[in-house]
């Protein structure tokens, strides 16, 4: 099921914004105008993804520098181990949607 999170405008390109689906901190990334959603607390020891940094479709943790791609949720760099949930999202005329 899609919920509708915010608008269509609400991540800028480069950016990275996180909503909260149902109780769990979803990270949205436009990475060079594709919407991509995983959930944002980092695998390796909790930290919110989008305090780090986003280039292209990696984003890298900034508490201890692991590497995430953001088009599947797949570690590239440890110390993590394990991925974090990838996530569909849509743009809907104005509206934002991932799944829940
Ligand atoms: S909490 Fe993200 S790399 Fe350690």
């Amino acid at each position: 099921m899609l919920l509708r999170i915010g608008s269509s405008q609400d991540v800028n390109k480069g950016q990275m914004r996180v909503f909260d689906v149902a109780g769990t901190k979803v990270n949205v990334a436009n990475a060079d105008g594709h919407l991509y959603a995983f959930d944002d607390t980092c695998t390796h020891m909790g930290c919110s993804l989008a305090k780090g940094h986003l280039a292209g479709t990696v984003v890298t943790c900034a508490c201890h520098g692991s590497q995430f791609d953001v088009t599947s949720g797949a570690v590239l760099r440890g110390p993590a181990e394990r991925p974090v949930r990838s996530r569909a999202v849509q743009v809907k005329g104005d509206d934002l949607l991932t799944e829940a």
